[in-house]
């Protein structure tokens, strides 16, 4: 999938999934170009992945909720781009239900982050992507998009919105030779779920990295990470509306 002459964006590079990322696709042989707020921390990446692979990495900031500033951030993007380019999507924000529902603002800005960030900035990179006639996409999107539940329904419906558009985009692309791999996962040890009492063990970041990068490779356009939420979501998807409203979580 990688060689020296492919570039992974990865946005939302301060998620731990998303550095471990960036590190298997330098170890790989690409170029890396990290985005996101927090420039020390993606300068600390940078500089790791430069040391332990030898791999180019350079960093641009990015905010989700500054669609303004998109258009400036993808022309820089392809200034530091070598060869092909790929992207890979983390970015995401998961404030608490019962706060959404004290504070709408906080719903919006779910909305915001979540959706109209992705949408954003995908949609000026899908005429670059459709250009090079070649790449690969992979967005994380969550299994909570599946089914709204009580406990996560503003999250749910904005990766559900997300995983319509992506299948949207996946058409687009497919076209012109990209593939776009959505990832659904269940619980991942970062601090989206730290402290959480979780029903299911949470997954280790490298590993959901990993098995990105693969599918990338393969051109799966769906992914469940691990493996098992696919029967869980199977089977949460039969339960009748009428019987799935009272369930508590
Ligand atoms: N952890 C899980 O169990 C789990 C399960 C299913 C799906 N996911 C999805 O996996 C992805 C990565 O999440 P994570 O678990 O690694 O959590 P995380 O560590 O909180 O990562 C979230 C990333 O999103 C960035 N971000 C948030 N708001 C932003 C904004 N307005 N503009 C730009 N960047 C912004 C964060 O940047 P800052 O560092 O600047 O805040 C961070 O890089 C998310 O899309 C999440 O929804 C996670």
């Amino acid at each position: 999938m990688t060689g020296s002459a492919e570039t992974w964006l990865v946005v939302g590079a301060t998620s731990p999934v998303a550095r471990a990322f960036a590190l298997e696709a330098s170890a790989a042989g690409s170029d890396v170009i990290l985005a996101g707020r927090d420039e020390d921390d993606m300068v600390a990446t940078a500089s790791d992945i430069r040391i332990r692979t030898g791999a180019r990495a350079s960093v641009i900031r990015f905010e989700a909720e500054h669609p303004d500033a998109h258009p400036g951030f993808v022309e820089a993007c392809l200034e530091h781009r070598r060869g092909i380019l790929n992207v890979f999507f983390a970015v995401g924000t998961m404030p608490m239900q019962e706060d959404m529902d004290r504070d709408p603002s906080l719903a919006r800005r779910t909305g915001s982050v979540n959706y109209l960030g992705p949408v954003s900035l995908l949609s000026l990179l899908a005429p670059v992507l459709e250009e090079q006639k070649a790449g690969a996409v992979v967005v994380l999107g969550s299994v909570a998009g599946d089914r709204g539940r009580l406990s996560n329904y503003v999250y749910g419906s904005s990766k559900a919105a997300l995983h319509v558009y992506l299948q949207g985009l996946r058409a687009r692309l497919f076209h012109a030779g990209v593939g776009v791999t959505t990832v659904k996962p269940g619980f991942i040890d970062t601090s989206m779920t730290w402290g959480e009492q979780l029903p299911l063990p949470a997954a280790p970041p490298r590993k959901l990295a990993r098995a990105c990068l693969d599918h990338a490779g393969k051109g799966t356009e769906v992914v469940y990470f691990p493996w098992f939420w696919r029967p869980i979501m199977t089977l949460l998807g039969v339960v009748p509306e009428r019987v799935f409203k009272r369930f508590r979580f």
